[in-house]
């Protein structure tokens, strides 16, 4: 649909597996990245932007491929599933040696991954993608390692999955630690936590964890002295404020903008580099949703609509329930997780005073995309699917400045010290970023 730049196929392994050649170049004097499980690329994008060379991804969808091409034409691409993805292949592709990849990016999505899934086979594969991520570790031999991951990671199985990464980490000589970071408290206009999983065979990794720069959802829960240095959290309207209106399912995928300025930090960096409005489209709601949603104020949601005009289901609904469902969002509020479907029967997407879903780009912005990032895809659903999969860029940019940083302090203890010296060459008084994980 956008696929202008995307390279063409140039090997198919006998797994099955689509080698895409890069068709631009990386800064050879970049650290080398690579992302698995990369999706459209958000945290690929906030590396990049921190100063990473992105060369390679991998991911079994098409539709992400197809973004991923698009938007980084210096990567090598692997489409296919990662079991069908070897680390010689990953080298050989990459021009990489064993050992030289600085960071491996990317998380296995974990839903389906539980000890207590009675569901659970061997020979099930989504259920062993960690496995696999470990095996292109052991392949690799990356210096860092940074794996985004939902929160339930840490309770499945009574804590078992995490347990079994680390320990498998270790066994690899990498010392890992862990926290969940809140994309709000880094520029992020949605609230949005994640884990991230970080280790490094170079140096203590509580560095590789970034602290907040902004304010909290809930700064009430902060004393005084601690918002100090903090900056203003993001809102709705600093985010999309400056995107033309549109009509319920309207929108083009590539329009020229409309006459509106920027008029806050956070639109004069999203536009930066781009003249075209891209992907600002909107999924059409069906009269009866519409009749629904004209009755929700802004930041309300369900409980605004008379019960006979609510679905079935929800008319029973205690008022406690569901509390995002058929959500407007508010100007000055941030937006609540974005999901892979923007459908207000899953949560707050209406948009703050039109009587619509939030279209892609609007998505995208509220996931801190600049607008020169373009989604591709088959259709409307699979780009926005991509998005509500992403990391928020802006809490990507912190985690690649944040390694980044790590690498240049230890690469140069290290090439000070000789590698086989790495762990004697930690000095215990280096400032900790953040205080040990437990
Ligand atoms: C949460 S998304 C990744 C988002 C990405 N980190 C970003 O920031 O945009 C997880 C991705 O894993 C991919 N995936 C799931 N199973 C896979 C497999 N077996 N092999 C490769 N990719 C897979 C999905 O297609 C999806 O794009």
């Amino acid at each position: 649909m956008l696929g202008d730049r995307v390279s063409s196929i140039s090997d198919l392994t006998s797994d099955g597996l689509k080698v895409y050649s890069a068709t631009g170049s990386v800064d050879q004097f970049a650290p080398k990245c690579l992302d698995l499980f990369a999706g459209a690329g958000g945290l690929a994008v906030g590396f990049r932007e921190a100063g990473w060379a992105i060369v390679g991804g991998n991911d079994m969808s098409k539709d992400a491929s197809a973004t991923f091409r698009l938007n980084f034409p210096e990567a090598v691409f692997f489409e296919g599933s990662v079991a069908a993805l070897t680390a010689e292949l990953v080298l050989q592709k990459c021009g990489l040696a064993e050992g030289e990849l600085d960071c491996l990016i990317g998380g296995p999505p974990c839903q389906s991954f539980s000890y207590n899934n009675h569901h659970r086979s061997d020979s099930d594969d989504r259920a062993r993608l960690f496995e696999h991520y470990l095996r292109i570790v052991r392949g690799l031999k990356p210096k860092t390692l940074v794996m985004e991951n939902v929160p339930g990671i840490l309770t499945i199985g009574g804590g078992s999955v995490i347990t079994a990464i680390r320990t498998a980490l270790a066994e690899m000589d990498y010392e890992t630690t862990l926290d969940v970071l809140s994309a709000e408290e880094f520029g992020t206009p949605q609230v949005r936590r994640r884990v991230f999983i970080v280790a490094s065979r170079i140096g203590e990794p509580e560095s590789l964890l970034p602290l907040p720069t902004h304010r909290p959802a809930d700064s009430r829960k902060l004393k005084r002295k601690k918002m100090k240095g903090l900056k203003k959290t993001v809102t709705v309207l600093d985010a999309i404020g400056d995107l033309p209106p549109l009509e319920n399912g309207k929108g083009a995928q590539v329009a020229d903008r409309a006459g509106i300025t920027a008029f806050s930090g956070f639109q004069r960096n999203a536009r930066r580099g781009i003249r075209k409005l891209y992907n600002h489209v909107c999924h059409g709601l069906t009269s009866v949703n519409l009749d629904r949603i004209v009755h929700v104020p802004e930041g309300g949601n369900w409980r605004d609509i008379p019960r006979d005009l609510l679905p079935a289901g929800m008319q029973r609904a205690k008022l406690t329930d569901h509390t995002k469902r058929y959500g407007r969002l508010a100007r000055c509020g941030f937006a609540s997780t974005l999901l892979t479907k923007c459908d207000p029967h899953w949560g707050a997407y209406i948009h703050p005073t039109q009587d619509r879903t939030i279209s892609v780009r609007e998505a995208a912005r509220l996931q801190g995309f600049p607008d020169k990032f373009r989604f591709a895809g088959e259709s409307l659903g699979a780009q926005y699917e991509q998005v509500g999969n992403a990391v928020p860029v802006p809490l990507a940019i912190a985690i690649g400045n944040a390694v980044l940083a790590h690498l240049i302090q230890h690469a140069s203890a290290n090439s000070a010290c000789g590698e086989s010296s790495n762990k004697d060459s930690r000095d215990s008084s280096e400032p900790a970023q953040r205080k040990k994980a437990a």
